[in-house]
């Protein structure tokens, strides 16, 4: 805090990104996201005056509170959830008499006629200037039914001279035919402008690095291609498991959690061409048109390019722990999938014959998100009489944790022979700037509120990602013969291994 107040350069820039006067509503109050992640952030921006004193919350739920009770409910969310030291009495007090809460059912328009009553009252008492965002933090279910109810009371539409804008949180449907009709629901009462699909994701920092790394620098984009690429792999391993959450990941799996949305949003960002602008339709345009270059998946061909697995009871960190089958709210005889790999081409010119491979899972060795460039060998081999052979260049992203950018290449050790020796050109966010990274909430919510969609999910995207993934769900509806086949805390089951080793090529340990 102090180094922003400080700093003249980082002033400036808080000036120009502090969003306007607003009344932010959130669907599900009560709920697990809004105190460990909504509110937590929140508070840090009005804390660092990046949203002004004239702002509201207002929490919606179906539970019976006080604004005071609720008020108690969220410094205690704060204290638990947020990463500050200390608490600022003035800062809490503050931003505590911008807090309200209504009770309210989702299914009962008259809630949302109440609701539009009691906002007019906090506009006027807050000066929000009838700014309103609303924020769905309910269960998917509710989306479309909140989204028709905001309309039915004349809440969908601002004011002259206002805003409002919904954010909806994932998952965005269930398939293809849930995410259009879902889309196709919150298009009848939002314009698309209006609608801000939040994949945490694309909030971290390291993953907005990526826009960076690849459009503000000569040297890699030469490079970024069929002709000096041989593959890319991208790996998002968790150490954990589902952590209470069985009752969820049975209806989900690992494919619609993680690779329909963020893991996609990742490989879009390595695929896609230089954006014309930075401008969020500008940046948004270039990663569908990526995705689109997919190669489709033929339903015969789903077990050459996708493998799916389970975790077994196993060792994770030194830790024992319980097979997937055994946690809470799970089928002792589920076919769900807590890991996955898959083959992924773009039929492009960038492209062409540069195999993506992506995968991701539950219970493995430890928690690790990155994107690996391995270029090609060198086309002609002049040190053959070295004792370590010859690997190839990788260019590895970190997204986390140790986030950073290593690139390996050979060096000669010293000495009078000729010796190779693989080193890492290594950058690390931690050491190079001092400073954490903000949390992916802060940044998304901010940006929401200054109008910047470019780090949300379009339409387009979030229809495009289930179509890819279609036909591996449909293959995968028929019951899995050999689950649970990896033991946890293991790199998922072999047949990942197969899957990459039948082109030759072997997955970065995890
Ligand atoms: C969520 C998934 O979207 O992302 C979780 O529902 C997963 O299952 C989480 O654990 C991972 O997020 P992160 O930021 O910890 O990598």
């Amino acid at each position: 805090m102090t180094e922003t107040t400080e700093n003249p350069l980082r002033a400036g820039m808080r000036i120009e990104r502090s969003a306007p006067p607003c009344s932010i509503v959130i669907f599900g109050a009560s709920g697990d996201l809004t105190k460990r992640k909504l509110v937590p952030a929140l508070f840090k921006l009005v804390q660092e005056r990046l949203i002004p004193a004239e702002f509201a919350i207002v929490g919606v739920a179906r539970q019976q509170f006080s604004d005071e009770e609720f008020r108690a409910q969220m410094r205690e969310a704060i204290a638990e959830y947020g990463d500050l030291e200390n608490i600022s009495e003035e800062v809490w007090e503050s931003f505590a008499r911008g807090l309200f809460y209504r009770q309210g059912d989702f299914r009962d328009s008259a809630s949302y006629e109440a609701l539009r009553d009691s906002l007019k009252e906090i506009d006027a008492e807050r000066a929000t200037r009838g700014n309103h965002l609303f924020y769905l933090a309910t269960a998917p279910s509710y989306f479309g039914l909140i989204a028709e109810e905001l309309g039915k009371a004349e809440l969908a539409q601002p004011a002259e001279g206002s805003w409002t804008r919904i954010i909806i949180e994932k998952p965005f449907g269930h398939d293809l035919e849930s995410a259009r009709k879902l889309n196709a629901e919150l298009a009848a009462v939002f314009k698309e402008e209006q609608v801000y699909r939040i994949d945490h994701y694309l909030g971290k920092e390291t993953v907005q690095n990526l826009l960076v790394f690849r459009f503000a620098n000569s040297i890699f984009e030469p490079l970024w291609n069929r002709q000096y690429i041989d593959h890319v792999q991208i790996t998002n391993a968790e150490a954990i498991g589902v952590e209470g959450r069985g009752a969820y990941y049975e209806e989900t799996g690992l494919v619609r959690d993680m690779i329909q949305n963020h893991v996609f949003q990742v490989t879009s960002l390595i695929a896609m061409e230089p954006p014309a602008s930075l401008s969020a339709n500008g940046v948004r345009d270039e990663k569908i048109k990526a995705m689109m270059a997919v190669r489709a998946i033929a339903p015969e061909h789903v077990n050459e390019v996708a493998v799916r697995g389970q975790y077994g009871p196993g060792y994770v960190l030194g830790e024992k722990v319980a097979g997937y089958r055994e946690e809470p709210g799970v089928n002792p005889e589920s076919s769900t999938e807590t890991f996955a790999a898959l083959k992924l081409y773009f039929d492009n010119w960038r492209w062409a014959g540069v195999p993506f491979y992506l995968r991701s899972g539950k219970r493995l060795p430890r928690r690790v998100t990155e994107i690996a460039i391995q270029f090609k060998d060198v086309p002609h081999r002049l040190f053959t009489e070295t004792d370590s052979p010859l690997e190839p260049n990788v260019l590895v992203v970190r997204i986390q944790p140790n986030e950073g950018i290593t690139l390996r290449f050979g060096a000669k050790l010293p000495g009078q022979a000729t010796r190779i020796r693989w080193v890492n050109m290594d950058f690390r966010y931690g050491s190079s700037f001092g400073v954490e990274p903000p949390e992916a909430y802060e940044r998304l919510l901010l940006d929401c509120l200054l109008g910047d969609s470019t780090l949300y999910a379009r339409r387009d995207m979030t229809e495009r990602g289930w179509e890819i993934v279609t036909p591996i769900l449909e293959a995968w509806a028929e019951p899995a013969k050999d689950f649970p086949n990896y033991a946890a805390g293991t790199p998922g089951p072999q047949s990942a291994n197969e899957l990459i080793e039948r082109d030759g090529r072997e997955w970065r340990r995890i």
